[in-house]
């Protein structure tokens, strides 16, 4: 049996298994502490491995933390319904998570100098993973045809919403804020080092040495797919159907050209550009 009972929230819809409206309203009207390290993304963009290397600078290399303690555990998603009980109990920096766009967020935010990290991922790897990802966790709608899945996700219809409002949203306060910082999976995939250089001086905690090499090392793919606090084996099969894919999947830039077929590669560069238009950056899959 699926779990995919939808809470649409401010137009979004989000995985009610996970979600209910005290919590998406507990997300909008959080208290952000300066010392507070928040991640933000779109699904499958990163999120995971972000945690991940947030959770090592700020352990300075250290990997004890990322081999015992969950990820949702120590970088809980501030919109889900244990968010509340598990946030109030921490005392110190917190690592908060978040799949919201900006615009919900952004009152909370408001003069908060919490420091955050968004990353995007090329769209079109994204909805490959979003659609292998649906077929696995029972919690989101089943998924059908990648092509029908397509439709939704350029629609903005499908769970956490439009993947162009996410991102103009985040990265035009990347622009602006000083507090804010954009990265992207595709640079941490070309240039970890330097993207974890980047990241561990942004958090101001820049790592030296064996620091940053054993930062390197545990926040690989190949040692994040073998870490059961981050690959998500430890989700029961009745929530997540592991004999249906692997969490950490392939973990690779570029693969959506082994799923597109041409149509579907000119449909989605029309609405991209569409989309997008306005919008001062350019990306690095552009
Ligand atoms: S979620 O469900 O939103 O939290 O998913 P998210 O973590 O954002 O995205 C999952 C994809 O990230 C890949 N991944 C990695 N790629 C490279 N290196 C590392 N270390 C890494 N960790 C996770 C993961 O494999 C998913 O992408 P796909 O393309 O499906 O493999």
């Amino acid at each position: 049996a699926r779990l995919d009972v939808t809470e649409t929230f401010h137009h979004i819809s989000f995985p009610g298994h996970i979600h209910t409206q005290d919590s998406l309203n507990y997300a909008l009207h959080f208290k952000f502490q300066d010392r507070d390290t928040v991640i933000a993304t779109y699904p499958k963009s990163g999120t995971t491995w972000m945690q991940e290397v947030v959770t090592l600078v700020k352990n300075r290399g250290d990997p004890q933390l990322s081999k015992t303690v969950p990820n949702w555990a120590r970088a809980p998603w501030l919109e889900q319904y244990y968010s509340e009980k598990v946030l109030g109990a921490t005392q110190g920096p917190r690592i908060i998570t978040t799949h919201l766009p900006y615009n919900l967020l952004a009152s909370a935010l408001q003069g908060s100098k919490a420091k955050v990290i968004y990353v995007a991922r090329n769209p079109k790897d994204v909805v490959v993973s979003y659609y292998h990802f649906h077929k696995m966790a029972k919690f989101l709608p089943e998924p059908n045809s990648f092509d029908e899945f397509l439709d939704g996700f350029l629609e903005g219809t499908v769970s956490y919403g439009s993947w162009f409002d996410h991102v103009k949203g985040w990265t035009r306060q990347a622009e602006v804020l000083a507090n804010v910082l954009y990265i992207s999976y595709e640079e941490m995939w070309l240039d970890l080092r330097g993207s974890m250089e980047k990241i561990s001086a942004f958090l101001q905690c820049p790592l030296v040495g064996e620091e940053l090499t054993s930062s390197l090392r545990h926040c690989s793919f190949s040692s994040m797919r073998d870490n059961t606090m981050v690959n998500y084996t430890l989700v029961p099969q009745e929530i997540m159907d592991h004999s249906k894919g692997k969490f950490m999947r392939k973990g690779k830039i570029g693969d959506w050209r082994n799923t597109f077929t041409e149509d579907q590669i000119c449909f989605f560069d029309t609405v991209y550009s569409q989309q997008m238009q306005g919008c001062p950056l350019t990306f690095l899959w552009e």
